[in-house]
């Protein structure tokens, strides 16, 4: 490329400002979005299924409203994701098939079976709470596509946490069982919503260079830190307990400490070989050859309107 225009995007990375579709960005920087926007996006339509399962036999008609409405949610923020990343010249179809044949991952943390209807609220207390805490520095992306489709996520994600965080408030206030039932959903989800944040900083092969382009603005670390920080004290006002032992502020540091994090769960799951990853897979690609008439459809009604217009 010429120096130029090598210049101009270093210039407006360096002044912490926007790179916009039409600008020139290295071969690097769009492919590192590329595969970022596309797992993020793959993660939200993946999320659907462990919360689906649920929007049948919710307890009440709000509890299936607000579900129903949540998991909804996350359909527009995929449709919002592979939009931003159609914006690198990539198409959704092209996404899609390199999400089903594996060549492209989803976050981890939708690997896990959702066993009761707790898990409901654990889902949305932690896994959309870590969600936030990942997902606000990315409104500051330097992409703008990226950044400016993170900003409607992020208003959507504080009702799906609070909603989590109430269904977990009600269970932890009710009989003994739903108590017990509140206290093994956040004993089965804390660890795999840490492990959301990605590998420690010292094995993050990406973090360097997403940082240095202002794709990533906190390691993963730090913002593990900080969920972590933000958890603590809102299980103490659940009343119910977070699975480490080893928790404990730090004056020092003026953080919480925690425990070691089973990393080799994690690369485990990364790798397929999860609780429910051949499942989810699965549901998606049935879900992918079941829909393929709409899609059909949709193309041949788009294709008689632009006849229409050109006629
Ligand atoms: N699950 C699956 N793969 C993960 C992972 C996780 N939790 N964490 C890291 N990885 C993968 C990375 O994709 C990378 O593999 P790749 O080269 O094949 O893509 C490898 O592990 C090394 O990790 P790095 O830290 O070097 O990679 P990144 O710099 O990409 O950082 C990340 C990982 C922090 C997850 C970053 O990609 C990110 O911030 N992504 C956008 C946010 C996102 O995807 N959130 C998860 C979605 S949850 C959600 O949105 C649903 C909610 O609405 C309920």
């Amino acid at each position: 490329a010429d120096a130029a225009l090598v210049e101009a995007f270093e210039a407006t990375i360096a002044a912490d400002e926007r790179i916009e579709p039409r600008d020139w960005m290295p071969d690097d920087y769009r492919a590192t979005l590329v595969r970022q926007i596309a797992q993020h996006a793959h993660s939200e339509i993946i999320g659907m299924q462990p919360e689906g399962n649920w929007i049948t036999r919710a307890p009440s008609l709000r509890r299936k409203a607000i579900l129903m409405a949540k998991v909804q949610d996350e359909a527009g923020h995929g449709a919002y994701l592979y939009s931003a990343a159609e914006t690198l010249g990539v198409s959704r179809d092209e996404l899609t098939e390199q999400l089903l044949t594996g060549r492209q991952k989803y976050s981890s943390i939708f690997n896990y079976p959702t066993l009761t209807w707790a898990d409901m609220g654990a889902i949305g207390w932690l896994v959309d709470g870590a969600a936030i805490v990942n997902q606000v520095p990315i409104t500051r992306c330097s992409y703008g596509p990226y950044a400016r489709a993170m900003v409607r996520i992020c208003k959507e994600e504080s009702f799906h946490q609070r909603q989590g965080f109430e269904i977990l408030h009600a269970l932890a206030r009710g009989t003994e069982a739903q108590r017990a039932m509140a206290q093994d959903a956040v004993d089965r989800w804390w660890w795999p919503s840490l492990m959301m944040f990605g590998p420690p900083d010292d094995e993050s092969p990406h973090s360097a260079q997403s940082m240095a382009w202002g794709i990533k603005r906190f390691s993963n670390d730090e913002l593990r830190q900080r969920f972590v920080d933000m958890a603590v004290p809102q299980a103490e006002s659940l009343t119910l307990t977070l699975p480490d032992a080893e928790l404990r502020w730090n004056e020092q540091r003026g953080h919480y400490d925690f425990g070691p994090i089973d990393w080799d769960e994690f690369w485990t799951v990364v790798k397929g070989n999860g609780p429910c990853n051949r499942q989810r897979m699965e549901h998606r690609r049935a879900a992918h050859a079941d829909g393929a008439w709409v899609r059909e459809a949709a193309a041949a009604y788009a294709a008689k309107q632009d006849a229409r217009r050109v006629a």
